[in-house]
């Protein structure tokens, strides 16, 4: 559903406060903002519309305030509907974009309120809008106090997932998941161990005065301020890769050995195939979309590594060559919604009615792929959503099914991140600025017939 955990974009370092507080706002940068908020309203992913339609012209500061726009979509439309005298899904698209973007600035900038709002006003001049009255009405009248009334405007996040979340893991969890997700997610770092020993890599972080937490082991590192990648000692010569901490824990619970083969079933944009790969030389990596493998070819010729992705979908065998696997990761396409503080368009654009489909397609996987596996090999099952219907419904269905699956017990993850729940088939992990995205894990071992 989405490109998640693609380190080529991303919230712009740069985008700070200290940008945002910049005084100078000018009506052409509201206009370009709005176009590209505009394209994620109408349900375009934020960080490739950014790369792909603003390019160089989006700034750090007009980034800050698409992802600001964004997470705090919510309180913004709630007091946006009070102050409006149209139904905001009424409104012009770039319209509504030139309000979310005008009100963002005018509650969590530092912009002078008179500017900004002339400069909305101008905004809708540019973008050809006959709406320069109604803009100006609104955001006049902007409360940069305002309180949200309703639990979706203070929380930030869509009342079915609220409803759905604290029915599994209850209120403490869910307020304290809510703040985690409106908090910028952290800069992790995985240690190409095929150029570099974990060690001296923390050496030259040390020696450069970067600040750093090892977590989970030395090879997975997060950097307590995020910085420009290519300023990071060894980007050049691929020392390491930009990877969650969390997303890398699936890789690990699948003990690949020298020698194994193994098969990466959903693998682009491939930075989990790129871990894969310090370990297992004969690896095969699928993906259905022959789009998303673009990137894999610079990275991996920067992290000094070989593969591209097979266009191929893995819920058929038509690609496969009858060698049985040692090891099998199957990294599904879910709803994303662990991912929300990196990408806080999913929370827009997820619905509920997607899961169905979501769970379909997960099942389809996993039951095709699990005939593939060589008996005793291991499958690791992962997704970057923290909805059951996702996790562990899709593990409990399959076990259901099959009598030759024995789930495992996953020693990383749980022991170090408090945020993290042991559930019956595999580990709940939860997002946490300190820690990374939210994940689901489970690991099962094929029994012999
Ligand atoms: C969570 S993403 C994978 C992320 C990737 N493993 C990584 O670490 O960079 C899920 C991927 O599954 C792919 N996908 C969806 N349906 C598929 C299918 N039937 N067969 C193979 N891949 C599929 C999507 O195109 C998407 O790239």
């Amino acid at each position: 559903m989405r490109s998640m955990g693609m380190p080529i974009f991303g919230e712009s370092a740069d985008a700070s406060k200290q940008s945002v507080a910049q005084r100078h706002v000018r009506s052409d940068e509201i206009a370009l903002a709005a176009r590209l908020l505009t394209r994620v309203l109408r349900g375009d992913n934020l960080e490739v519309v950014i790369h792909r339609h603003g390019g160089q012209a989006a700034t750090p500061r007009i980034t800050a305030w698409l992802y600001g726009s964004c997470r705090h979509f919510f309180s913004l439309s709630e007091q946006l509907t009070r102050l409006c005298h149209i139904p905001l899904a009424k409104l012009d698209y770039d319209v509504l974009a030139v309000l979310l973007l005008g009100a963002y600035q005018l509650i969590h900038s530092d912009a002078k309120r008179h500017a900004i709002v002339s400069e909305s006003v101008a905004a809708t001049t540019i973008l050809r809008k006959s709406a320069a009255g109604l803009v100006n009405a609104v955001l006049r009248k902007i409360d940069t106090a305002y309180e949200p009334e309703t639990t979706v405007g203070q929380l930030e996040l869509p009342d079915w997932f609220i409803a759905e979340f604290r029915a599994t893991y209850g209120e403490s969890l869910l307020q304290q998941l809510a703040a985690s997700m409106m908090t910028r997610a952290p800069l992790s770092l995985r240690v190409n161990q095929t150029k570099i020993d974990p060690m001296s890599f923390q050496g030259a972080l040390w020696e450069q005065g970067i600040a750093f937490v090892e977590l989970y082991r030395p090879s997975t590192i997060r950097l307590c301020k995020p910085r420009p990648i290519a300023s990071i000692p060894g980007y050049a010569e691929g020392w390491f890769a930009v990877q969650d901490a969390n997303a890398q824990l699936a890789v690990h619970a699948l003990q690949v050995e020298p020698g194994m083969h193994v098969l990466d079933a959903c693998a682009a944009p491939g930075n989990k195939t790129l871990q894969l790969l310090e370990r297992a030389a004969n690896l095969t990596a699928l993906d259905a979309d022959a789009s998303r493998g673009a990137w894999l070819k610079t990275e991996s010729q920067r992290l000094g590594m070989q593969i591209s992705i097979e266009t191929a979908d893995a819920t058929t065998r038509s690609w496969w060559d009858g060698e049985p696997f040692d090891r099998i990761l199957i990294d599904a396409p879910c709803s994303a919604t662990g991912t929300i503080a990196r990408h806080p368009d999913v929370k827009m654009h997820r619905a509920q009615d997607q899961l169905p489909l979501l769970a379909n397609l997960q099942e389809r996987l996993l039951n095709n792929l699990w005939e593939l596996l060589s008996e005793n090999g291991l499958l690791v099952y992962c997704t970057c959503s923290l909805l059951r219907q996702e996790n562990e419904y899709v593990i409990s269905e399959f076990i259901a099914q099959h009598r030759d699956v024995q789930v495992e017990a996953i020693s990383e993850g749980a022991p170090g991140n408090p945020l993290s729940q042991k559930m019956a088939h595999g580990v709940q992990l939860f997002p946490d600025p300190n820690w990374g995205d939210g994940f689901y894990v489970s690991k099962l071992r094929k029994l012999a017939a």
